[in-house]
């Protein structure tokens, strides 16, 4: 059997697919988590060193043309206490250092708005820095007061780390979750595919039936294309069948008439080698003859077999009506056919298969037991199955080819003075298995063949 030439695993590459997804997806939920947060945080500081700088601005008064701020030191206490940072201020006027710390570096104007905000170095630290002004009118004229505030970033530092942390560990639980999920939808999407395999491959060699379970649409073409060749394989089996069918019977009628013509001259040659040999064609021509009656029989059970009818049949009847059929034959050789039935089980199937079947079983109890046996049909139900044994009183089967005789043309070594075609017991076992039961071949304990067939209850 050849294996087919696989390349990579499709779950595996969904799932890879699926993961990689998920982790681009991860990275970009931890990024604008992150930059959501620290914009929010760095806008909060920044309102607090607003409303600081904006309430230094409001403590200015211009009193007699003068310029006086009461300076709110609780804006700024405020400020370090709550976080523990340092904090820093200067106030300038018309761009003169006016008050606070000379050197603090001025962000730069950015935006129109009164309020700039900045980042910067100051003292060794990093600080964020809010200038806000306003105008005045003093005797001198107009002039514009300038408050800028500052406060270290340590804190806030220590904040933007909780949040990066923060985002990682949702960033990685989106990560896990989705991948979970990635795995379980890969597995099943994968799953009717793996149905279709499974359904498949638990058929019996003959069930050539299109697939006839619903399948996701992606899958229909190849279903479709499936059901297509299993018809065409069947259509070819047929006419095989059917081939071999018609060849058999166009073999037989010729054969009669030339067996007919053989006992002819056997009645008139005298000469003994030449009787003999007259008489070794015309056991060659029987045996022609029952290779091509067995062949059409089984072209004839392929053929039912693949339309089976679905008739109830009384077992015991049947069995009864075949065994009547040979008893002709039967008493030519003095056996006896001795029918017992336990119970009158019914099963499903086809009458003509079934009686095919058991001929078949007679007549190799008939042919392979000694002459004055007794042959004993049996016919017998369970709570799940109807059984018929077929049992004779001969040496049985030849233990050492037990394992083949149901193959095709297979016979035994104590079948080389009878004629047959090795056909018999393959037709049996096409009929049972077309019915869904079994056979078994067997040597029954006081010696003779056993044959047992069991069937489904109907
Ligand atoms: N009742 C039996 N007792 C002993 N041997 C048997 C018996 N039935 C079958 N066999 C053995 O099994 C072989 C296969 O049987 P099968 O019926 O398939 O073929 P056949 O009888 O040889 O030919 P045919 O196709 O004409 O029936 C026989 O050749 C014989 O060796
Ligand atoms: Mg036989």
């Amino acid at each position: 059997m050849s294996v087919a030439v696989t390349q990579g695993s499709l779950r595996r590459k969904l799932t890879i697919m699926l993961l990689s997804g998920a982790g681009g997806l991860a990275l970009l939920v931890y990024f604008v988590v992150q930059s959501v947060a620290r914009e929010i945080a760095q806008e909060s500081q920044d309102n607090v060193l607003a409303a600081s700088a904006l309430s230094i601005l409001d403590s200015a008064r211009v009193v007699e043309g003068e310029i006086t701020i009461d300076f709110p030191y609780a804006s700024l206490s405020m400020l370090d206490t709550v976080s523990n940072e340092r904090v820093f201020y200067q106030i300038q006027l018309d761009g003169k250092f006016l008050s606070g710390y000379e050197d603090l570096p001025q962000p730069e104007p950015l935006s129109s708005g009164v309020t700039r905000f900045g980042s910067d170095a100051y003292l060794g630290e990093a600080v964020r820095i809010a200038t806000a002004s306003r105008g005045l009118s003093t005797d001198a004229g107009a002039s514009t007061l300038e408050v800028s505030v500052a406060q270290t970033r340590s804190s806030m530092n220590q904040t933007l780390a909780r949040i990066s942390r923060m985002a990682m560990a949702i960033g990685g639980g989106f990560f896990l979750v989705a991948a979970l999920l990635s795995l379980l939808i890969s597995r099943s999407t994968i799953r009717p595919l793996a149905r279709l395999a499974a359904s498949v491959t638990r058929r019996g060699p003959k069930d050539l039936r299109p697939v006839a379970a619903p399948v996701p649409t992606e899958m229909a073409p190849l279903v479709d294309a499936l059901n297509t060749f299993m018809g065409r394989l069947k259509r070819s089996l047929s006419r095989s069948e059917e081939f071999i069918a018609e060849a058999a019977h166009r073999v037989r009628t010729p054969l009669a008439i030339v067996r007919t013509k053989a006992e002819i001259t056997l009645r008139r040659v005298e000469k003994p080698e030449n009787r003999a040999a007259i008489r070794d064609m015309i056991r060659a021509i029987d045996e022609s003859s029952r290779t091509a009656g067995q062949l059409l029989d089984h072209a004839m059970v392929t053929f039912r077999a693949d339309h089976l009818l679905d008739e109830e049949i009384d077992l015991a009847a049947l069995a009864s009506d075949t065994i009547e059929s040979l008893r002709p034959v039967s008493e030519l050789k003095e056996m006896e056919i001795h029918a017992s039935f336990d119970a009158s089980p019914h099963i499903r199937g086809d009458a003509i298969l079934l009686q095919n079947a058991l001929r078949n079983l007679l007549d190799n109890a008939i042919k392979y037991a000694p002459a004055g046996g007794t042959i004993r049909v049996h016919v017998s139900a369970s709570d799940k199955k109807s059984i018929l044994t077929v049992q004779d009183t001969g040496p049985g089967f030849p233990q050492n080819d037990l394992g083949q005789l149901r193959d095709r043309f297979a016979r035994g070594t104590n079948a080389s003075g009878t004629i047959g075609s090795g056909l018999g017991l393959t037709i049996v076992e096409d009929v049972v298995s077309a019915h869904g039961g079994a056979m078994t071949l067997e040597n029954s304990a006081g010696g003779g063949a056993c044959v047992t067939l069991s069937f489904p209850l109907s």
